[in-house]
């Protein structure tokens, strides 16, 4: 609900009641606290986003950065805690304001700044901004989810934007849509060889945030993340790094290179306090509705996975251990939640959205088998148990969005991949990457004939997948560039697929 109050009151209340909130919460910073802040240079150089819609509120975030590449990792920042004051407004003007306070910003979590309003009205458009010494942020735009009987839903699924140097032309066409949401299934930064503690991580986040148009991007839409690998290195899987003498490898050493990791992401995105990192551990599965037309669950297909049984790239033979029932792509808690979570839901559509790809891809055309081990494919088993399960609950139009990969895929979710003439479960749209280029794409192509299932592969273009929802269809466009780092090409829609509610399986769209 709204309320029209003075400016005076609302900062009043607000900075007692986030004052109260965040003592219980995190404890108080003994960094001593900076009344008159004076910036060496604008402190909003990497912009600001919201994310995590409900009905009735979003994250606002920002992080105080005047120097964001500073070597020490403090963005330029003195080790001094300040207040930042936001506001909601109706309008970009700010003349209609419904929501307004302030938040600190510590050292010890970077000066990031994660605001949780609340008491907004569902499926609606807001502004937002901070201020912080007498400086004001860019204006960003937001979006709450809707609650209720809801017509349609328009979103962008995106990942993989390694860096190209600051433009990203997807995103720059991104910005322009027409979308309530973007979903980013992870590879958010990519780790470099020598990237190891906070100040690293923090750096590395810092150049990212730096590009205008991933700027842009965060400042229209609210975003909903969940990392894949790259966010921490490259192919990990709960307490193991990657083997072969990588000297994160040590004892102990990859889960202090995990807390990094996990701290800098949590401090660059605008997460909610159930998902700040506690050491080592971030619980990052959560769950989102938009209203009776769309459940999202999205996973966290890292933190919790049994090690990979073959790092061979792309692909190597099948190892028989992939059908262990055992091993676990999701662990067992997070896959009793999701069931739970699907069990229970009665939106029309629900999705997963999740980072490698779920459907059966074997690279090998002759009669052996051959897969990517990283993939779902190196855990048939705990598949089999989900494609299972929404089976068995008849789990109301199941899509399945994934990341990883650098390529567009279309994929029919089969009972059994090995039978074409099987069920068809679910439908899996593969995203393909914003940057990050697909080396791999013939040996991909050249097995696609052999995979009926996939009913669309394509290796070359850059992009993201913007999909439309309504009670009866979904509909997924291919919106792809050529060439990822040049903002002036904008992109254009390389093929578009749907699925008909209640009829699993993705068609051509008329
Ligand atoms: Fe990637």
């Amino acid at each position: 609900m709204m309320r029209q109050v003075s400016r005076r009151q609302l900062l009043g209340e607000a900075a007692l009641g986030t004052g109260a909130l965040w003592a219980a919460a995190a404890g108080v910073s003994q960094a001593p606290a900076l009344a008159r802040p004076r910036f060496t240079a604008y402190p909003f150089a990497l912009g600001l986003a919201s994310g995590d819609p409900r009905p009735t509120g979003v994250v606002l975030w920002t992080r105080l950065a005047p120097d964001p590449l500073a070597d020490d990792g403090h963005g330029g920042m003195p080790e001094r805690r300040l207040a930042v004051s936001w506001e909601v407004a109706d309008d970009e003007a700010f003349r209609r304001r419904v929501a307004a306070g302030r938040s600190p910003a510590v050292p010890e979590l970077g000066h990031s700044v994660h605001v949780e309003v609340d008491g907004l009205e569902p499926g609606r458009e807001y502004f937002f901004r901070f201020v912080a010494g007498g400086e004001v942020s860019p204006v960003g735009r937001t979006r709450t989810a809707p609650s209720g009987p809801t017509d349609q839903l328009r979103f962008a699924l995106a990942s993989c934007q390694a860096w190209v140097g600051g433009p990203y032309a997807a995103y720059r066409t991104m910005a322009e849509e027409d979308l309530e949401l973007v979903v980013h299934v992870g590879d958010y930064i990519y780790e470099a060889r020598n990237t190891e503690s906070l100040a690293d991580f923090r750096i590395l986040h810092a150049r990212y945030k730096t590009s205008p148009d991933l700027q842009a991007a965060h400042a229209r839409f609210p975003f909903v993340v969940t990392w894949d690998d790259h966010e921490i290195e490259n192919n990990w899987a709960a307490d193991a790094s990657q083997p072969d003498g990588e000297p994160s490898n040590e004892p102990g050493r990859f889960l202090q290179l995990r807390a990094a990791a996990f701290q800098a992401y949590y401090e660059h995105l605008p997460l909610r306090r159930p998902q700040r990192p506690k050491g080592p551990d971030m619980l990052l599965y959560r769950g989102l509705s938009y209203g009776d037309l769309a459940d999202f669950s999205v996973l966290d297909t890292r933190q919790y996975r049994s090690d990979q049984l073959d790092d061979a790239f792309p692909a190597g033979p099948r190892d028989p251990r992939t059908d262990d029932p055992y091993r676990t792509m999701t662990g067992a808690a997070q896959e009793r939640w999701l069931f739970e979570r699907l069990a229970r839901s009665r939106a029309r559509w629900n999705v997963l959205a999740q980072q490698t790809i779920v459907a059966q891809f074997d690279y090998d055309t002759g009669p052996g088998a051959s897969v990517n081990h990283d993939q779902w494919d190196g855990y048939a088993g705990a598949r089999d148990r989900l494609l299972e399960f929404i089976a068995a609950s008849r789990v109301a139009n199941p899509v399945v969005l994934t990341g990883d990969w650098h390529s567009s895929w279309v994929n029919d979710l089969k009972a059994d991949f090995d039978d074409p003439a099987s069920t068809t479960l679910a439908t899996e749209f593969v995203g393909t990457s914003i940057s990050s280029g697909c080396p791999w794409e013939r040996a991909v192509a050249q097995a696609v004939p052999a995979n009926p299932h996939v009913k669309f592969f394509d290796g070359t273009h850059r992009g993201y997948v913007r999909c439309t929802v309504t009670p009866e269809r979904w509909t997924s466009d291919y919106r792809v560039v050529t060439a990822a780092a040049d903002s002036s090409e904008p992109a254009r829609t390389l093929t578009s697929w749907a699925v008909e509610a209640g009829r699993p399986g993705a068609v051509p769209a008329a």
